[in-house]
């Protein structure tokens, strides 16, 4: 075994995440790179530093994945998505998930899109294994970079401009329901109408991916969506009874076995 599968093992005690589970190139890269800033030579080093300093914790949390995010990344994405959803048969109330939602832009997104077809009825959640992440998410501050695809109308519509951002509307946030949740040891929720899970799958190793598609598409009620990012497209989606509707947008078409 060398150093780094040993920290692994230290780091799976530590925090009860396993961090096999991710490619490992970029994650060693990542948390070498990590483990140098913070004065460590060696990985028992840094294992055992993290074991004195469990706020270091968190750095490693931000490093090994990053948590940038922006409203309606991939616009027309977000377009076809709202089409799909709130234009298609289904009826409400609906049952949302945004898995890995990070600072929570993508939850606030899909919410605004209801909001702009008239829809009330959401039972949203938003989760991330990072809870710094979802401390933002609550706060709903954006800076303009988060912003670049928002209008300037939604930008009224939906934001207060303060000091040291814009925040989005308390009604918006409200309704949101925030909550840790790691994709690769938690229970998931069930019944779902539509899941959205961006740029997260594309660091985990192919075990670890398959593991949270057969969960999503357990997850999904019949009919239900899974809206993937951009560059995660599934290549054998049937065999998780889910189907290509659009380009990363996949509709579970009947019960798994
Ligand atoms: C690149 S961000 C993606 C944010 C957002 N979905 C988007 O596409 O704009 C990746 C997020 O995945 C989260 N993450 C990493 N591993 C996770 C896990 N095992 N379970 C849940 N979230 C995880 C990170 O904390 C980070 O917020």
């Amino acid at each position: 075994m060398d150093e780094f599968e040993q920290f692994m093992i230290d780091f799976l005690h530590l925090t009860g995440i396993d961090l096999s589970l991710y490619k490992r190139p970029q994650m060693e890269r990542r948390l070498t790179s990590l483990r140098n800033q913070l004065g460590c030579d060696t990985y028992p080093q840094f294992a055992e530093k993290l074991s004195l300093q469990p706020e270091w914790l968190h750095r490693v949390l931000d490093k090994m994945t990053i948590n940038v995010s922006e409203f309606f990344r991939n616009r027309e994405r977000w377009t076809m998505l709202s089409t799909y959803i709130f234009k298609g048969p289904m009826t409400h109330p609906f049952r949302f998930w945004s898995a890995a939602c990070s600072t929570g832009e993508e939850p606030y997104s899909l919410r605004i899109l209801a909001s702009q077809a008239g829809v009330t009825e959401i039972d949203l959640l938003a989760t991330d294994i990072d809870s710094t992440a979802l401390s933002h998410a609550r706060q709903g501050i954006y800076q303009q970079h988060q912003l670049r695809e928002v209008t300037k109308s939604e930008l009224a519509a939906y934001f207060q401009e303060t000091p040291v951002g814009w925040q989005i509307n308390r009604e918006i946030a409200e309704s949101v329901h925030f909550q840790q949740h790691n994709l690769l040891s938690d229970p998931y929720p069930s019944a779902l109408d539509l899941i959205i899970c961006r740029n997260v799958l594309i660091y985990f190793t192919d075990g670890a991916k398959h593991h949270v598609i057969s969960e999503f598409a357990k997850a999904l009620r019949t009919g239900g969506l899974l809206f993937l990012g951009s560059t995660e497209q599934l290549l054998h989606a049937k065999e998780y009874s889910l189907y290509p509707v659009a380009p990363f947008l996949y509709q579970k078409l009947s019960t798994m076995p």
